[in-house]
């Protein structure tokens, strides 16, 4: 898609090219390819067009890349997603709450998971007041990770043996990954299933990666990077190293969505621009 499709008053191409210039990486590319994926220009409380980062679509049906939740780490050494502070910004006349904020060279907003209905969970509204920390899913794709707790929050050294792990899917040595979900606490009766659902992988691709990029330096932690998942194609859940299906489909080192055969690349995280669904009020 063209550059072009900027709106030219918007001054953003100028923006985006500027802070991707110089990533140059080995492993994990942050590309300076920029594309709309999406041509309406439907706005309202805290939608719009949103450039952000994710693991790039290499295969299927689905629009687009999925987004990255930036990670920190605790003093104690658990990994905590990344939330911006709130801010209450007038827009078109209208007083509206943004979490949003620079990080690593890019703008970083709580829009980029405003998709497939997730516009309206409790855990994307920017000013809910939730810990951040990344937790274990109840399901448990991976050995390991039956012996964690659910709802358990995720230490760093859970990923440990990450050079060389592997479970007969693909090659051993990619990555270590876990399914695991964020700002999902305590949800009401009737609303467990709005939970927001993340895989995180801990390579050392990533790891090396981060030496040389200020993006990632900023975004992951000691080699370990948080896809928000959702399919951008029909809202599915991706898995990594999930099922022996992805080998069928180029996808057994990926993310592999079995509803529809996308793949996504957690080693691939590119800069693209979509439309971010408004919140309902
Ligand atoms: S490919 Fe269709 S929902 Fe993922």
């Amino acid at each position: 898609m063209s550059d072009d499709k900027y709106p030219p008053e918007s001054g953003r191409r100028r923006f985006v090219k500027g802070v991707v210039g110089g990533s140059a990486l080995a492993g994990v590319t942050t590309t300076g390819s920029v594309a709309i994926e999406s041509s309406t220009t439907d706005t309202g409380e805290g939608g719009g067009t949103t450039p952000y980062v994710g693991a790039e679509k290499v295969a299927g049906p689905a629009r687009r890349a999925m987004p990255q939740i930036p990670l920190e780490l605790d003093d104690d050494g658990y990994l905590r997603g990344v939330w911006p502070e709130v801010e209450e910004v007038e827009r078109g006349g209208e007083t509206v709450a943004v979490a949003e904020t620079e990080l690593g060279g890019r703008t970083y907003s709580s829009k980029w998971f405003q998709y497939c209905g997730a516009q309206n969970y409790p855990g994307v509204q920017p000013d809910a007041d939730r810990d951040n920390y990344v937790r274990y899913s109840s399901r448990a794709p991976y050995e390991w990770q039956t012996e964690m707790e659910p709802g358990a929050k995720v230490h760093i050294d859970d990923l440990r043996g990450y050079e060389s792990w592997g479970n007969g899917v693909g090659k051993s040595g990619v990555g270590k990954p876990a399914r695991c979900r964020w700002r999902s606490e305590d949800l009401p009766k009737g609303e467990e299933n709005l939970v927001l659902p993340v895989v995180l992988v801990r390579s050392s691709r990533i790891e090396a990666a981060a030496r040389d990029d200020e993006w990632l330096a900023a975004s992951t932690v000691q080699g370990t990077v948080a896809i928000f998942d959702k399919c951008t194609h029909f809202c599915c859940t991706p898995g990594f190293k999930e099922t022996e299906q992805s080998t069928k489909f180029d996808a057994e080192d990926r993310l592999y969505c079995g509803c529809h055969q996308s793949v996504y690349d957690p080693f691939s995280l590119v800069e693209r621009v979509f439309t971010a669904l408004p919140r309902s009020e």
